[in-house]
């Protein structure tokens, strides 16, 4: 079966059923609207998919899309985009591991065949006022996407990444880009002076989204990468506006292709972020759009930056962190980022076998991306999701004189309110582990035989 948001959301309805509202009221997305709800729900410990039936467009008009919020707004959710009726954390990032590294290539199909050319605006036809953006947080700049980028480098190497925009005009956006791939591909054909082709995608299948947000390495191709996440070829279509010289994904449910432009700046922001903060404005890039195309009855998938679905749709950078750190140590056992408590935080656990690699664990995991700014170290009888065996173990098995290393001048998270330098940050190694070269004591625990033998229900009623 060929996936799409529209597969996901039957197999969401049928699997689990109370992981999926419907709104069908009128909602305004640009006037906070839909915001306001997804708040309200997480106000409640609630983050049940929420599908948005009637939205209106940038102006308060009627459109005929719908949105999509909280597709990422529980591991419940990401296991049944992966394909497996699971919310172990781990296991999806076992899963996404195999499944990106394992890959399948992209299959090329006609334009009458793709769903994603149901209508098409090009050139001065294009209006994005028409569409439906969004208002999340008081001080946003303005009405925004939170889309998936793919671009393509000269040797024909297509990228998938996560990037948000704001509205500037009916063809214009605003895009904010991390010094990453996306950005470096933008650096070296502005070099050249020329603009960087992109396709901006609106909404698609819930996995195809979540593989723009994996480093994979520059060298692998990340429609692969997206293919093997999603269990086939991804299908693809050539470009309205570049023929066969850049291919888009045909199942996608809207597309807008378009050019971060060369030597162009605007502003950008502020923004409510995944930190939970509203950051700040900044100089960013402009992009300005060729062509919109998409499926009739359209759905856009938000995310709302400062709530869990931003931050659980980081899991596959998590995966790739994971995976990183691993090869260095392969005692290591779990890592927790996300849930952790913190945008910049992770927690490993490992079976340390000699003095010296946590450190080497925390320095891999660092070093995997500038998303890790803290990192503690615990041993495996420790489980980094339970933030209070995390909490124990670091009031009992750490000496900060000796345990805490603090290290200077990494690259940071630009969006870190609390650099002090656009991007310079400190970091810092909390080792929680026991030590291997002198005594230390032992757990207080009733003796595991007689622990094994009691079965509670011979002893207590209910
Ligand atoms: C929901 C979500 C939104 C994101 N928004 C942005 C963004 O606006 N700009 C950005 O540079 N990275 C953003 N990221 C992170 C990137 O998508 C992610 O780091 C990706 O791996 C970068 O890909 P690249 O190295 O291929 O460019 C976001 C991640 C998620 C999960």
């Amino acid at each position: 079966m060929i996936l799409t948001l529209n597969t996901w959301l039957d197999l969401l309805s049928k699997e689990a059923p109370d992981e999926l509202n419907r709104v069908s009221r009128q909602v305004d997305p640009a006037n906070f609207e839909s915001a306001a709800i997804v708040d309200g729900l997480e106000r409640k410990g609630r983050f049940p998919a929420v599908l948005f039936e009637k939205v209106t467009d940038v102006k308060g008009r009627a459109t005929s899309c719908r949105i999509l919020n909280n597709t990422f707004g529980t591991f419940r959710k990401i296991g049944l985009a992966l394909g497996i009726n699971s919310d172990k954390r781990m296991e999806l990032l076992e899963l996404i591991l195999k499944k990106s590294s394992e890959g399948f290539s992209p299959n090329r199909i006609r334009l009458k065949e793709a769903p994603v050319r149901g209508f098409l605006h090009k050139g001065g036809g294009v209006d994005l006022s028409r569409l439906p953006l969004v208002r999340h947080t008081e001080l946003d700049g303005g009405p925004y996407f939170t889309p998936v980028v793919v671009s393509r480098d000269p040797h024909g190497r297509y990228n998938v990444s996560w990037n948000r925009m704001q509205y500037l005009d009916e063809r214009h956006l605003a895009i904010y880009m991390s010094p990453r791939h996306l950005w470096s591909y933008f650096a070296a054909q502005e070099a050249e002076g020329k603009d960087l082709p992109i396709a901006v995608v609106l909404g698609h299948h819930p996995a195809f989204h979540l593989t723009g947000s994996m480093l994979v390495p520059i060298g692998l191709d990340e429609y692969a990468a997206t293919g093997g996440v999603m269990g086939h070829g991804l299908r693809l279509v050539s470009s309205e506006t570049w023929g066969e010289d850049f291919w888009i994904p045909a199942d996608a449910e809207i597309v807008l292709e378009g050019r971060i432009l060369a030597r162009r700046r605007c502003v950008e922001g502020p923004f409510g972020e995944f930190t939970g903060y509203t950051g700040a404005q900044r100089l960013s890039w402009v992009v300005e759009v060729d062509a919109v195309y998409g499926r009739e009855n359209p759905t856009i998938i938000d995310i709302f930056p400062c709530k869990t679905e931003h931050i659980n749709a980081h899991l596959p950078i998590e995966a790739s962190i994971y995976s990183r750190a691993r090869e260095a140590v392969p005692g290591i056992v779990k890592t927790c980022w996300v849930g952790s408590g913190g945008p910049f935080n992770l927690i490993i656990s490992l079976n340390k076998k000699t003095e010296g690699e946590p450190m080497r664990a925390a320095m891999a995991a660092m070093s995997a991306s500038n998303f890790i700014k803290h990192v503690i170290v615990v041993d495996s009888d420790v489980d980094p999701e339970n933030k209070a065996e995390v909490m124990w173990a670091l009031a009992s098995r750490v000496q900060a004189d000796q345990d805490v290393t603090i290290l200077k001048n990494l690259q940071g998270q630009v969006l870190d309110p609390s650099l002090r330098h656009e991007i310079k940050s400190s970091g810092m190694i909390i080792d929680a582990t026991l030590p291997l070269d002198r005594p230390f004591p032992q757990r207080g625990e009733v003796p595991e035989e007689i622990r094994k033998k009691i079965n509670l229900s011979e002893y207590l009623e209910g």
